[in-house]
């Protein structure tokens, strides 16, 4: 989604907003903007497409030279990206960035034209800055600000920029994320702590409906009245370095190569004397056994650790355990009562919809625990109970750390139900935690061969479509290494539960389509067999992730990777999950892509 930065201070403000949106990129945009003071006056540079164009614009036109400006990065959701619709946006005496999506602006639009303004673009945007500066009209910025609050609908955070003060970055958010940045003398506004990590550490967290004004002597908050706030300085856990890529190409490789460290750190900050303990986070062994049923609300690759999560939860403590795509869920009225567990998975914490199910579950009185790796995000402080994932920042857009976390958390969770259930002992407690701890071993062997992954990866780069088939645990990864590779290669592929493609799919079977079977689980390993061989006497060309020595019929399987591990098959998704991760990569870098930056896509995804 779209990201905004601000900066008042010393330093060169285009370099500084430049600098930002580069570390913002992450969220997926398809064009970029920055308006900034110049000798008083503002002067705008704005382009469709990346920020490489940005900059050979800014060299070719001039650089704006000045101290204080806005920048954006536009994820387009109203007009097709252009350059008129690229942000920042003025009318009158006002500048504005926005992310998120200005629900009544067409009745504001026929409002304001009615009043004389007109309009350039085709965004929701524009309305935004013509009803500042409507309301402008004593020169009073936050007389500006608050009654403009009074009329927008819908999701927002705006960068905003007043002619008439030239040392001055205002912002307000609401249900879109926005932070402070307070650094010595210089003062940074941001959707995320990257943009301004490499100048300061101190941040605070504008809350919805709150407001900034940044001034070189410091700055004020306000509540949507105007009143005057105190707000609380945070400090960022993040450093530096974890907000680059040092040395990997990429993001995502980098990323996928932190997953031993951050499954460590999760075991260590959840495993107490062996055994998982949630007690400090409020889930008590009380509260998990009187749960009747748990929902498992997300979106994306959350979602699919959601999948994971069931199975495992199902398995061990034999609760019924539902997985919805959280879009889905606060429509359909869901049955959730007060004795129902929520839990919304999301690496962000900001997905609109994931947020929308927490609402709509505490609404219902549900409990409601938010497994969250952003720290202080909106569903982490709205749910009941939160645990945070320790994957630390995740820059790439396709999800592979996160999701590692997400899953080991829900293992862990799943472990402490069955025991707080009475259907495993302590001592079987115990040994699942110690079996768990292998795994980032597990996974680092995956990763040290990589090379196998990339050669798999060869077989894949001139194809047009794929399918996935497992079963049971297999079928949950199936899921995620289908989405994980069509998101970043853009080749069609589909996963199936392996016993299902024979209802129809098979038909798309051809020679040399193939087919990746995911196939690790003993106790359905004969079925899932059986249906590699129907589609292999259809022409499929197989690859199989397996488990070392799992012995296949001769021919059946073109390509395989050996899992090699002495984890229970229960926790095998972790190491396998890993080469899926790798193969989605390398088949995307092999076909040309910039795996860390696919198109249409956005990070954090705070629109319906
Ligand atoms: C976007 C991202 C996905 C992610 C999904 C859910 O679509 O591109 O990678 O899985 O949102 O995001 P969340 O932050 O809630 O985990």
């Amino acid at each position: 989604m779209c990201g905004i930065v601000g900066y008042l201070g010393k330093r060169d403000c285009t370099e500084v907003l430049m600098d930002g949106l580069e570390k913002l990129e992450y969220r997926g945009y398809d064009s970029a903007g920055i308006a900034v003071f110049e000798n008083g006056s503002i002067k705008t540079v704005k382009t469709r497409g990346k920020l490489s164009c940005m900059r050979e614009k800014l060299s070719k036109e001039g650089s704006p030279k000045g101290f204080c400006g806005i920048g954006h990065t536009r994820w387009a959701t109203h007009g097709e990206p252009s350059d008129i619709n690229s942000h920042p946006h003025s009318n009158g005496r006002v500048t504005i960035v926005h992310n998120g999506i200005i629900e009544n602006y067409t009745e504001l639009k026929a409002f304001l034209t009615e009043k004389g303004y007109t309009f350039v673009s085709q965004t929701d945007s524009e309305v935004a800055a013509c009803l500042l500066d409507y309301y402008y009209s004593e020169r009073n910025p936050l007389k500006a600000i608050t009654e403009t609050m009074k009329e927008l609908e819908g999701s927002f955070a705006l960068g905003i920029l007043f002619k008439d003060f030239p040392d001055r970055v205002y912002a307000v958010r609401k249900q879109s994320p926005l932070i402070v940045g307070e650094g010595e003398g210089e003062y940074f506004i941001a959707s995320d702590i990257p943009a301004f990590l490499k100048y300061t550490k101190n941040y605070v967290l504008l809350e919805d409906n709150e407001i900034v004004c940044m001034k070189s002597s410091g700055t004020s908050y306000f509540d949507v009245h105007g009143i005057p706030i105190k707000k609380e300085k945070q400090v960022a856990e993040w450093d530096v370095e974890q907000a680059q890529k040092c040395g990997f190409p990429h993001f995502m490789l980098k990323e996928i190569h932190e997953q031993p460290d951050v499954v460590n750190k999760t075991l260590e900050d959840i495993v107490k004397d062996g055994v998982p303990d949630f007690s400090e986070r409020g889930i008590s062994d009380e509260l998990l056994k009187n749960v009747g049923r748990v929902f498992i609300v997300a979106c994306g690759t959350a979602m699919h650790a959601g999948i994971i999560a069931k199975y495992a939860i199902e398995k061990l403590a034999r609760v019924p355990v539902t997985v919805e795509v959280a879009s889905e869920f606060r429509y359909m009225e869901p049955i959730v009562g007060e004795n129902d567990l929520v839990i919304l998975i999301s690496q962000s914490g900001e997905t609109a919809d994931t947020k929308a199910g927490l609402e709509l579950a505490k609404e219902k009185g549900a409990k409601t625990l938010a497994v969250v790796n952003v720290k202080y995000s909106a569903i982490a402080r709205a749910a009941d109970m939160c645990i945070h994932t320790l994957a630390g920042p995740e820059i790439a857009v396709a999800s592979t750390k996160a999701y590692m976390v997400q899953i080991t958390v829900m293992y862990l969770l799943a472990f402490r139900f069955a025991f707080a259930r009475g259907k495993i002992s302590l001592e079987e407690l115990k040994k699942l935690t110690e079996e768990l701890m292998l795994s980032p071993k597990a996974i680092s062997d995956v990763i040290e061969r990589k090379g196998e992954c990339q050669f798999i990866a060869s077989r894949l780069v001139n194809v047009e479509k794929l399918f996935f088939i497992g079963r049971g645990f297999d079928y949950a990864l199936s899921l995620e290494g289908s989405l994980k590779l069509k998101e970043i290669t853009y080749i069609h592929s589909e996963a199936y539960a392996a016993g299902e493609l024979k209802h129809g799919t098979i038909s798309l079977i051809e020679d040399n389509i193939p087919v990746i079977t995911v196939a690790t689980q003993e106790n359905i390993l004969a079925k899932t067999i059986s249906n590699m061989e129907e589609v292999k006497a259809r022409g499929a060309y197989i690859i199989a992730l397996c488990r070392k020595g799992t012995e296949f019929s001769e021919n059946t399987v073109d390509l395989r990777f050996d899992i090699d591990t002495e984890l229970p098959d229960m926790l095998v998704p972790l190491p396998t999950v890993c080469a899926l991760q790798l193969i989605a990569y390398y088949t995307s870098v092999l076909r040309g892509n910039d795996p860390d930056k696919p198109r249409n896509l956005a990070k954090s995804v705070t629109t319906e």
